[in-house]
């Protein structure tokens, strides 16, 4: 049954629809931005995802440059019914999400706007960069937005949530959106925000791609010192008794009370070498050449290497995370999220490392452990700001933990022995949480496996906004018919 599941998952949607059609009415519109499978544009194109597992077999792709080729585009596929998808960086491991079989696959690489308005702090961008073109944008005005933290990373993060170095101060990604521009289903374009289309502005703040293509995103920038303290930490066996606890305190104590801070520890562990490894990038906005005492545990530990140094370059460090996270390999997220709690994060690590253990023949097996902070305060910022769609609205006054679940090897064969069983143990660790009485229902977006329920779980107060919203700006449900990926709940 599992097993039916993952191929159903690679199959994209399971009922094909005539596309082939569709890439011929696309391609008599635009003949020289749509791709057929035996030109090199094609295979370019599938080979932007992160995960091979994303690298499927679409009709065409089709890569417009401006607003109205998208919005004919998209009244073409609800008009003919044609199964298609959205890609911007191509970094969700969910196959099918941003890729197809037998459908179009739009890719929005031409959207490289990168605007910056000096005076009033907002940035426009286009969906086609990745954060290390944003960072550096903004490096040169010395502003920061609230944007992924690896380089590599795309625009459809602000659609799902955003972790962030700024996320203590300032809320998720999505929060920091000023507004969407949208191409709905029948091709119009509208813009939304606080002031216009606001219930489809909140939708799309954690409601992701079931309401429309976005062509562009207005952020919120913020100044920052002209230069930070940032950079990454490696640590090996020695340093690991420690890191649980300095995670614990991260969570609890400095991410709540010391909110210009962010760390993101990770826990590695490689097969082939049989070792494990700690990095931890951590950053710190302020115009300072130490660390403040809230972060010195984590020099203080037993390190391999420490790189944190005052730069003025935030895409320096957004580049500096990403090594290592090349495109090809398969991968695969998955994620749930608890009340930070000391003895928990020590349990799951030991629970992963036994689990990952056992995958050692797997060629270039490799898992990834990360606890990441949503504070109460990160949460009222959200409300704050007009508020989303994550339902994170009403969680205790406690910072909760994002988990996550990574992991990666060589060959898509392996999937079928892999993928079942590291479902399986994620949820086995999940139960534990349950029965300890601190789990929390929200499933991070961005972390999300394919069938994780992540709309589920932002409740069902948020659901059925989600579902009036999709009803008015959608009335006939083109995006939750013809695009895959999380969906909302039928
Ligand atoms: C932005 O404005 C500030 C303050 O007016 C000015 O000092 C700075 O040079 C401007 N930056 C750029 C890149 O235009
Ligand atoms: C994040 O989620 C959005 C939908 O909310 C999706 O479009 C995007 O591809 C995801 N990005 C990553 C990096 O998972
Ligand atoms: C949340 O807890 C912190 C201390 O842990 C306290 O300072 C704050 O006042 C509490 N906030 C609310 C809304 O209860
Ligand atoms: C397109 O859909 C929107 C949302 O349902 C609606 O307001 C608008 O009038 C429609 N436009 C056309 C041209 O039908």
């Amino acid at each position: 049954m599992r097993l039916l599941i993952v191929a159903a998952a690679f199959a994209g949607l399971s009922s094909a629809l005539p596309t082939q059609e569709c890439c011929t009415l696309l391609s008599q519109l635009y003949p020289t931005k749509v791709y057929a499978p035996d030109v090199t544009a094609y295979s370019t194109a599938n080979k932007r995802y992160w995960s091979s597992t994303c690298s499927l077999k679409p009709s065409c792709f089709f890569e417009p440059n401006t607003v109205p080729e998208v919005s004919a585009a998209v009244k073409l596929f609800s008009q003919n019914n044609c199964k298609f998808s959205v890609t911007a960086g191509g970094h969700s491991t969910i196959p099918g999400a941003a890729n197809n079989d037998r459908g179009v696959t739009v890719a929005m690489v031409n959207f490289q706007q990168r605007e910056i308005d000096n005076s009033t702090n907002i940035m426009h961008l286009g969906p086609g960069n990745r954060f290390y073109q944003a960072y550096a944008e903004m490096d040169k005005y010395n502003k920061v937005g609230v944007l992924g933290r690896y380089a590599q990373v795309g625009t459809g993060l602000l659609l799902g949530a955003g972790l962030s170095y700024l996320n203590n101060q300032e809320g998720l990604g999505v929060d920091n959106v000023k507004a969407y521009e949208v191409v709905l289903a029948n091709g119009t374009v509208v813009t939304a925000s606080r002031t216009s289309n606001s219930d489809l502005f909140k939708a799309m703040k954690g409601g992701g791609d079931n309401f429309g293509v976005v062509t562009r995103y207005d952020l919120q920038l913020y100044d920052r010192p002209a230069t930070v303290l940032g950079g990454l930490i490696t640590y090996g066996e020695a340093g690991m008794a420690t890191l649980e606890d300095l995670t614990y305190d991260y969570h609890a104590n400095v991410a709540p009370n010391d909110q210009q801070t962010h760390v993101l520890p990770n826990w590695g562990y490689n097969a082939a070498t049989g070792l494990r490894e700690a990095f931890v990038p951590v950053f710190y906005n302020k115009d300072v050449s130490v660390l403040p005492p809230s972060l010195k545990g984590w020099a203080d530990a037993p390190t391999v290497k420490n790189t944190v140094r005052r730069t003025n370059s935030i895409s320096a460090l957004a580049l500096e995370n990403n090594e290592g996270y090349g495109n090809g390999l398969v991968q695969e997220q998955r994620t749930f999220t608890v009340y930070a709690n000391k003895q928990f994060f020590h349990d799951v690590n030991a629970l992963y490392l036994e689990w990952s253990k056992k995958y050692q023949h797997i060629e270039g097996f490799y898992t990834l452990h990360c606890n990441m902070p949503i504070t109460p305060h990160a949460v009222a910022e959200g409300i704050r700001k007009g508020g989303n769609s994550l339902g994170l609205a009403g969680s205790k006054n406690q910072t909760l933990s994002v988990l996550y679940f990574g992991l990666s090897f060589k060959n898509l064969a392996d999937t079928a022995a892999v993928f079942p069983a590291h479902d399986e143990f994620v949820e086995s660790v999940k139960k534990i949480a349950s029965d300890r009485g601190i789990l929390h229902k929200y499933i991070m977006w961005n972390y999300s496996a394919y069938n994780q329920k992540v709309i589920e779980g932002y409740g069902p107060e948020s659901v059925a906004f989600l579902k009036r919203v999709s009803k008015k700006y959608d009335p006939t449900g083109g995006f939750l018919r013809l695009v895959g990926g999380q969906k909302l709940p039928e």
